[in-house]
Order: C-alpha cells, then structure tokens, then sequence
C-alpha cells in the first residue's frame, strides 16, 4: 500500500529518520552575501539550472539539488598531508566552497521544499571536513556519497578502487553522514527518492537487490547518486571536458578516457542492472553529479538523466516535480 507523505508529515518525518535536508530545518546562517556582487540581489551569486519531471507527485513540490562541494578544511593538529591539502586544493576550488554551500543552504530554506547533495561535499578525509558535514546536514541529510568521501589523499598510486578498498574509512564517512551510505530511500508526495553508492562506477549485488525491494512499493523512482550511469551524450560531455582542455572539438576518437564510465560497462552487476534499468518504467529519472558540467540526457524511455555541475561554483539546480 502506498504511503502518501504531505509536506508536513515529511518535515515531521525526517527529524526522527533522515531524510532529505527539510528546509525548515537547515541551520540559520549569517547573511554573508555582500561579500559578491553586493549592488545585487543577495542571490544572485548563485547560478541556478531550473529542469521539470512531470511525475505524478501528490502535491507538486520542487528540491534544490547540488553536488561536489569539496570542502577543503583541515584543523591545525591535524597531519601533514592534510595541511598540505588543505593548502593545495583551497587553491583548486577556489576557497569559496563553504560559503557555496551557505548560499545553497539559505536559497533554499526560502524557495525549495528540501535540499539534495550527491557527493564529494568534503574533498578529502580529515576531521575537519567531517565536522562541516556534521555541522551543515546535522542528522537529516539525504544524498548520496562521493569517491572522495572516501580519499585520504589525492590520486594515490597503486589502488584498486573497490569495497576492499573503502574497508577501513566506511566507518567515518558512515558516522559524519546520517542516511545509509550504501543504500536509502525516502518518500516524499509519492516520489520515492532511492540514493546508493556508486561511487567508483560499479553497484553491488546487495544494492540491486535493495533496488527490486524499493521497486516492489510501486511508487515512481528518483535515482540519486554520484557517479552519472553511462549514455553516450553525458560520456563524450564528460570527455570533452575532462581530457581535450586546451583543444576545440573535431572529435573524440583520439581522447581516451579510462574512468568509471567504462567499469560499468565492464562489471557484470552493474552493466545487468543498468539494462534492468533501461526497461524499468518506475525510473523516471536520475540525479548525479561527480562530472563537474551541467548536462542532461534521455537514459531510458521514462527517465532522463541530469547531471549538476560543482557546487564549489556556486552552483546547483532545482528540479520541479509535479
Ligand atoms: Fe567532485
């Protein structure tokens, strides 16, 4: 049988379970934004995707969705790989990461029903990463994990990126981050939000698993996770991007691009469930992040794919469920 939540009974819901990040509970924060931009609307340092899923919800409804923060932070006691990073990679994303999220978190207290984040909000583990976590998503947060949830360094040699590998550092991510790391869903106006970790390309035999279980309550799918699943235009988008800076487009024969896009059509489980998925008339769409671009594409007759590019830009998109 079907449960239907209303706005209310999902804010009520979520502080006792998880869930998604209700608005009305973000944090209260300090008005920063003269900072940019400051003859300007206070907003308008944030730069907004808008897309619609017509989808059957009870009650129409729309999420701020955002993804890749990369929170670059480390306390003074902490390593001296970690202060390096710190250094170092403030320097890549700009060091305007936290007052992104900030931004987002405000925005959307006052415009979306809830806030979504699919991944690598922290760049890398250190315990003062995992205290922002804690500090901006509390115990009601929904998402997905990133790849770098799970780094203690950048680009490390030699590593073969599977569950062994993340054995040994699922326990903090697990501690910072309230909803199941691995799987979890929430309901929310008959839309049932289903997030896993993908976050090195593959799925496992036990998500898939919990995936037919989620399908069995008959609702329509939302697909939330890091990693986007594979369709030719978000691919050679991602390639593009990624490995041709520098030149203008002719082609992409000649920009290879070994990544977790070729493990899933590589690994068993995941290229099964991904057909399974191309057939699954529930799934009526997917949200990821991880490529840093912004891009859309159909990924199967009921859904379509969006990606969001990195909230360390300021930016996010909503989405409109009616
Ligand atoms: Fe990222």
């Amino acid at each position: 049988m079907k449960k239907i939540f209303s706005r209310r009974d999902f804010v009520k819901g979520i502080a006792s379970v998880g869930g998604l990040v209700a608005v009305s509970k973000l944090p209260a924060l300090a008005d920063d934004g003269a900072a940019f931009f400051p003859s300007r609307g206070k907003w308008e340092r944030l730069v907004l995707a808008y897309n619609q899923i017509e989808i059957g919800a009870t009650k129409p409804f729309s999420i701020l969705h955002i993804s890749d923060t990369h929170l670059t932070q480390a306390y003074p006691h902490e390593n001296t790989q970690s202060l390096k990073l710190k250094e170092l990679r403030t320097k890549t994303f700009g060091g305007r990461q936290e007052e992104a999220l900030r931004d987002s978190i405000k925005w959307a207290k006052e415009n979306v029903d809830f806030l979504l984040h699919t991944g690598d909000l922290i760049d890398w583990q250190s315990e003062a990463n995992f205290d922002l976590v804690k500090k901006y998503f509390g115990s009601e947060t929904f998402g997905a994990v990133g790849n770098h949830e799970y780094s203690r360094s950048i680009s490390p040699t030699g590593v073969k990126y599977n569950e062994d590998y993340k054995n040994g550092m699922r326990d903090k991510v697990a501690a910072a981050f309230p909803f199941d790391i691995a799987f979890d869903s929430k309901v929310v106006n008959g839309v049932n939000f289903v997030s896993l970790d993908d976050v090195f390309g593959y799925v496992t035999e036990n998500q898939v698993e919990r995936f037919h279980a989620e399908v069995k309550k008959g609702l329509p799918i939302i697909l939330c996770m890091h990693v986007p699943f594979y369709t030719q235009k978000i691919w050679n988008a991602s390639r593009k991007f990624w490995s041709a800076v520098g030149k203008k487009y002719s082609t992409l024969k000649d920009r290879p691009w070994e990544c977790s896009g070729d493990i899933q059509l590589k690994d068993k489980v995941t290229s099964d469930f991904i057909a399974y998925l191309k057939n699954e008339k529930l799934l009526r769409g997917i949200l990821a992040g991880h490529a840093h671009i912004t891009i859309q594409d159909r990924f199967s007759p009921s859904a379509i794919e969006y990606v969001v590019g990195g909230n360390f830009h300021f930016h996010g998109q909503e989405i409109i469920f009616t």
